[in-house]
């Protein structure tokens, strides 16, 4: 079994990030329609083929995660995805959560699904080759009602559950309480709410004795709600991010890395730009990186089209956008 700090240390390396190309097949499907695509799992594959085998990856990439589907498609080169991303040096991820359902007693927020026969998935996607996990729990800003307590604190203990199954079942375990960017919040508000959301994660992973040297911490940023209509300045967002997470993330996990949640790609580049270069600054004890889907992916989808002539152009505008990022990350 590889040892899994090593792992989680690598998905960190110098100018590298993660693609994250794990959403689910409705997720997938609603995306290649709303650029005019046709959906569908040989589409949903020519897509996730667009990025996972583009020429030149691994020099940005440290690790790509994966949705269940596309861990089982092929590759035009006959390879399993999983396998041709290894070769290069980018370790294959899986995202093993079940997606999220509202709370009974809180319609407005949501609880993450997929403990029922999580160690038996864990162990059969570590087998197939996957070096580590993600779980995604959603947390809703709604004035000072939301999030309720109850959402945070089983939202925490699920988060907690599954990275103690995947560290026994030798997967380096990414826990993503994404704070949603939709809402009318102040960017206080927001910090606030992600810095409530940290410390009831983490007394949860220490309540169930998870190891927080290999554990990655994917998270939002601190923004105002989208609809606030609002275009925070990146320094605000690095300084009020960077201030919750110290005071909230143990020194020792592996590294943070960020999602992007809705914003524009260059939004987010700008923002994960400032938030690098603040933590140097600062000498934060973790590294930082991106994990971005949308930002990594919305402008390719809309150069592909779904047209295989257009293929070679989506590439481009993909690694080209890759190349920011990793020079926002090796600053
Ligand atoms: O689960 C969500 C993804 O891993 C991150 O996606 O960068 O589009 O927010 P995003």
């Amino acid at each position: 079994m590889k040892d899994l700090v090593t792992v989680a240390r690598a998905l960190f390396a110098s100018g590298k990030g993660i693609l994250a190309a794990d959403e689910s097949v409705a997720t997938a499907d609603k995306r290649l329609a709303a650029h005019g695509i046709a959906i569908g799992g040989e589409m949903r594959r020519a897509e996730r083929e667009i990025f996972l085998n583009a020429e030149g990856i691994e020099q940005y990439l440290s690790g790509a995660i994966l949705f269940s589907e596309t861990f089982a498609q092929k590759g035009s080169d006959g390879k399993l995805f999983p396998a041709s991303l290894a070769a290069r040096g980018i370790a294959p991820g899986i995202k093993v959560d079940q997606g999220t359902e509202p709370i009974a007693e809180s319609p407005k927020e949501f609880i993450t699904n997929g403990l029922i026969g999580l160690s038996e998935r864990l162990l059969e996607f570590a087998k197939k080759g996957a070096l580590f996990a993600k779980w995604r729990a959603v947390v809703r800003i709604d004035g000072d009602q939301l999030p309720s307590s109850r959402a945070l604190l089983e939202n925490a203990k699920r988060l907690a559950t599954y990275a103690r199954e995947a560290q026994a079942a030798g997967l380096v375990p990414v826990i993503e309480p994404e704070v949603l960017l939709d809402g009318m919040h102040s960017l206080l508000r927001s910090k606030v709410v992600l810095e409530e959301v940290l410390a009831t994660v983490f007394v949860a992973l220490e309540a169930q004795a998870v190891d927080r040297a290999s554990v990655v911490l994917k998270t939002s940023m601190v923004l105002s709600g989208s609809e606030t209509g609002k275009h925070d300045a990146p320094q605000e967002v690095a300084r009020h991010t960077l201030e919750a997470l110290v005071a909230n993330v143990p020194k020792q996990i592996a590294g943070i890395a960020f999602l992007s949640g809705g914003q524009t790609p260059d939004q987010a580049t700008e923002n994960l730009a400032a938030i690098v270069a603040t933590a140097r600054a600062a000498s934060t004890s973790w590294p930082v990186t991106f994990s971005y889907a949308r930002a990594l992916q919305e402008e390719t989808l809309q150069i592909w089209r779904g047209e295989e002539a257009n293929v070679a152009a989506a590439r481009a505008v993909f690694l080209n956008r890759l190349k920011r990022l990793s020079a926002a990350v090796s600053m």
